[in-house]
C-alpha cells in the first residue's frame, strides 16, 4: 500500500500519547476498508516522514496492533494487516477501553517493571495438590454467586481479626479484587455518576469507572493519600456517589495513610453521605506493622485479594460491604461470571490460614529489593528522585525531565517496560513520573537497571528510535 493512501486523518483524537492515537487512526482505516486483510503497511520509516512523526511513534503504534493481533511484521516483508474491518468490532471511545499491552508475559527477552505479577510460592502448588477430594467439591450446587460459605467465613474472620467485626453475609467472593472494583463502579458510576479517586491512582480502578461511563475526578494526594482539603471542597460542590482510595499502600506511590487523616476522611465521607471504598489490595505488603480498615468500614466497603500474597492466577478477590448494598452486588456478580469458580476458592480456603507468615515472607524479601533496586537506581541514574515508599510492590520515581511515555517507549527497545506516570492520572498528569516495580529477582532488577541506564543514555543524548540498538539479552 501507498503510504499516501493513508495519510488523512490517521492521527485520531486530540488527546493520549501520539503513538496509541496512530494506532487507533490505523484501526479506523481498517474498519473502512482503505487497509484490507493482506495489505502491506507502509514501512516505519517511510510512515514517520509522511506523518511528521517520529519512528518510535510509528513503532509504538505497530506492536500495539501486533500485540491486538491487527498487523503481523515480519523481517524482509514488512508489516501486513491481518484481520479485515469486520473483526475489530466498532469504534469505541478511546477512554472507554483500557489501552496499551494486556497484561501478561512480556515479549521475549523483556524485563517487565510495569506490573506487580511474579511467579506463586511454592505453597500455592503444594496445598493445590492436597485438593484431592474433588467428588465432594463437585456435589454442591455450581452456582454460588457470592462465593463458597466456608471461604466466606474465612474472610469475614480475618475482618474481625483486624478489629472490622464481619459476618459472612457481608462478603462476596470476587474473580480478584478487579471485579470488586468493576462491580462497585457499575454500581455507582452508571449514567455519569461521580467517583472520586486518587491521582495518581490504581491503573485498573481508572480503567473500570471509564468503562463504567463514570464521571471520574482524581483528586490530588501527598505523602499520605488523597488530600482533604480537595475533598472536601468536592464533596461540598459535587454530587459524588462514590469515595474510592487505597490507604494501606497506594499504588502506584507507595503510601499509607496516617490514622488523623483516615479519621479525617471518614467523617467528610459521612457528613456528605458518600461511601468509602478502602481497596487495600497492596495493603498485606505493608512494611512496617499491620494495615487496619478505616473507620468507616463499617458502613463503606473494603476490598481485599489474594493476588499479591500468594498469585494473580488464583483469580481470587473479595468485597466487604454492609448488607444493603450485597443484593444489588451480587446481582451484577451473576451478569459477570454466575460466582467465581470452586475450585479456586477451595484453594483460597487452604492458603489463608498461611496468609501471615506469607505477609511476613513478602515483606522481608520486597525491603530486601527495594533497598537493591534504590542503590542500583542511586548509582545508574542519580538525577532520578522518588520518597521511599511504605509498602507495596512500587517504587514511583521522578525523571529530571523528559516525557516518561517518550522514555518508556524508548526503554521498550532496550528490553525493560515500565509504567508512564500519565496512564495512573486521569488528566495525563505525572507525565514525569515512572512507576517501576521491584518484585523481580536481584539478578533480574541488575538488568533492568542496566537496561534502563543505556536507554536513559540514548535519551539524553536525543537518540530517536531510527538509532536503537538491538535489545541488550545478556
Ligand atoms: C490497588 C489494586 N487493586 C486491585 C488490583 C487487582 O488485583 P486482582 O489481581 O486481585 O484483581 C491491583 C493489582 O495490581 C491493585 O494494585
Amino acid at each position: 500500500m501507498d503510504a499516501s493512501t493513508l495519510s488523512a486523518g490517521l492521527i485520531s483524537g486530540s488527546s493520549g500519547p501520539l503513538y496509541q492515537r496512530l494506532a487507533e487512526g490505523l484501526r479506523d482505516a481498517v474498519r473502512r476498508g482503505e487497509a484490507g486483510a493482506g495489505s502491506k503497511l507502509p514501512s516505519e520509516r517511510d510512515l514517520a516522514r509522511l506523518l511528521g512523526v517520529s519512528r518510535t511513534t510509528v513503532i509504538g503504534a505497530y506492536r500495539l496492533l501486533r500485540e491486538e493481533g491487527l498487523l503481523e511484521s515480519a523481517r524482509g516483508s514488512g508489516t501486513r494487516v491481518v484481520a479485515s474491518g469486520r473483526w475489530i468490532g466498532p469504534a469505541v471511545p478511546a477512554a472507554a477501553l483500557p489501552s496499551g499491552k494486556l497484561p501478561g508475559e512480556p515479549a521475549a527477552g523483556v524485563v517487565d517493571l510495569s506490573g506487580s505479577v511474579v511467579a506463586g510460592p511454592d505453597v500455592v502448588p503444594r496445598l493445590a495438590s492436597d485438593i484431592t477430594d474433588l467428588h465432594a467439591l463437585t456435589t454442591d450446587f455450581g452456582y454460588q454467586p457470592l462465593g463458597l460459605p466456608s471461604l466466606r467465613a474465612q474472610i469475614a474472620a480475618r475482618y474481625t481479626r483486624l478489629g472490622l467485626p464481619t459476618t459472612a453475609e457481608e462478603v462476596l467472593v470476587t474473580s480478584g479484587a478487579q471485579q470488586a472494583i468493576s462491580l462497585l463502579f457499575t454500581l455507582f458510576g452508571r449514567n455519569g455518576g461521580v467517583i472520586v479517586t486518587e491521582n495518581p491512582g490504581y491503573v485498573g480502578a481508572l480503567d473500570a469507572a471509564h468503562a463504567a461511563g463514570a464521571t471520574l475526578l482524581a483528586l490530588p494526594t501527598d505523602a499520605e493519600g488523597i488530600k482533604v482539603g480537595p475533598l472536601r471542597e468536592t464533596l461540598a460542590r459535587c454530587p459524588v456517589s462514590l469515595l474510592y482510595v487505597m490507604t494501606t499502600c497506594q499504588n502506584p506511590t507507595g503510601a499509607v495513610m496516617s490514622t488523623q487523616r483516615r479519621t479525617e476522611i471518614a467523617r467528610l465521607a459521612e457528613h456528605a453521605g458518600v461511601p468509602v471504598v478502602d481497596d487495600t489490595t497492596l495493603a498485606d505488603l505493608v512494611f512496617e506493622g499491620r494495615w487496619h480498615p478505616l473507620p468507616t468500614a463499617a458502613s463503606g466497603v473494603t476490598i481485599g485479594s489474594l493476588s499479591k500474597l500468594f498469585w494473580p492466577g488464583l483469580r481470587i478477590g473479595w468485597l466487604r460491604a454492609p448488607q444493603a448494598l450485597m443484593t444489588r452486588l451480587a446481582r451484577l456478580k451473576v451478569v459477570a461470571d454466575l460466582g467465581s469458580s470452586h475450585v479456586g476458592q477451595q484453594l483460597a480456603s487452604r492458603l489463608l490460614p498461611v496468609s501471615e507468615d506469607m505477609a511476613t515472607a513478602r515483606r522481608e524479601q520486597l525491603t530486601a529489593r527495594l533497598d537493591l533496586l534504590t542503590e542500583l537506581l542511586r548509582t545508574r541514574l542519580p538525577t532520578w528522585s522518588w520518597a521511599r515508599p511504605s509498602g507495596g510492590p512500587f517504587l514511583w520515581v521522578r525523571l529530571p525531565y523528559g516525557e516518561a511515555e517518550t522514555f518508556a517507549q524508548l526503554a521498550l527497545g532496550y528490553g525493560v517496560q515500565v509504567l508512564p506516570g500519565a496512564r495512573t492520572s486521569p488528566d495525563r498528569g505525572f507525565a514525569d513520573h515512572l512507576r517501576l516495580s521491584f518484585v523481580h529477582e536481584p539478578a533480574t532488577l541488575r538488568v533492568a537497571v542496566d537496561r534502563l541506564g543505556k536507554a536513559w543514555a540514548a535519551f539524553q543524548s536525543g537518540h530517536d528510535a531510527g538509532h536503537l540498538r538491538p535489545f541488550v539479552t545478556a
